[in-house]
């Protein structure tokens, strides 16, 4: 018997979901794996190169050539993990307005998103995994033992996100937050819903340690091996 090998957290764009994946990775002595990056590092290079975001086969060729890597974090500047594209170091890159702009257009494409699920479940196959992102209870990993769909109203996401940009130096109104979130929930909208077996987790009143004390309350304990349990292989 032992704890979930791979524990799947999804929800809407600001709802909490990397800080509560990495404080609950890092109790667990886990991985915590953000599958966002992804999508972020590849729209990033797109926009770099002036594709055609609209050019479905052209994102998917430059989603099968770069070599995106998440690793520990290298410098002690607030980062949770480095994110590097073919070796160059994107982890703030990856954050800037026009690839939040960008990113949902990019993540429509059923081609872009095979070949990023076909990604992400190699890593979760090695076990001992929170993953993080949108499609990963229903697409990456439908086979997790625990998955978690966490919820928050949207005013408490457009503050959650006005804070982070605050520690980070950027100072955005509130008001354009909250409408940037809003229309990202909407593009998002297509591989945004929960999976029939994930547990619902309102974030709104509770702090990331009451989070991660109220999964590990209903944490399954399983009977399985854990490479038995996250070695399939779904595809979109
Ligand atoms: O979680 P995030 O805001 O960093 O995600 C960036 C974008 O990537 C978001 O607009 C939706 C997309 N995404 C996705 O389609 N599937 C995932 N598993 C993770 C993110």
């Amino acid at each position: 018997m032992h704890t979930p090998s791979v524990i799947t957290i999804d929800g809407p764009a600001g709802a909490g979901k990397s800080t509560l994946g990495a404080l609950l990775a890092q109790q667990l002595g886990y991985l915590y794996f953000d599958t966002g990056v992804m999508y972020r590092a590849l729209t990033l290079i797109a926009l770099r190169r002036r594709l055609d975001l609209d050019d479905a086969l052209a994102l998917e060729q430059l989603a099968r050539q770069i070599k995106i890597e998440v690793l520990e974090p290298s410098t002690p500047d607030g980062r949770q993990y480095t994110v590097c594209v073919d070796g160059e170091d994107v982890t703030w890159a990856i954050r800037a307005p026009e690839v939040n702009r960008a990113v949902s257009q990019v993540s429509r494409h059923p081609g872009v998103r095979t070949e990023m699920v076909r990604q992400q479940q190699d890593i979760g196959r090695r076990g001992n995994v929170v993953m993080v992102g949108r499609d990963i209870g229903t697409i990456v990993m439908p086979h997790a033992e625990l998955k978690i769909y966490l919820e928050a109203s949207l005013d408490e996401r457009a503050r959650r996100r006005a804070a982070e940009e605050r520690k980070r130096g950027q100072e955005t109104a509130l008001e354009q937050i909250r409408a940037d979130i809003a229309r990202r929930d909407e593009l998002d909208h297509h591989v945004m819903r929960p999976a029939s077996d994930a547990l619902i987790l309102n974030s709104d009143d509770l702090s990331p340690d009451r989070e991660v004390a109220w999964i590990l309350e209903r944490m399954p304990v399983v009977k399985q091996s854990p490479t038995k349990v996250s070695s399939h292989n779904t595809r979109v």
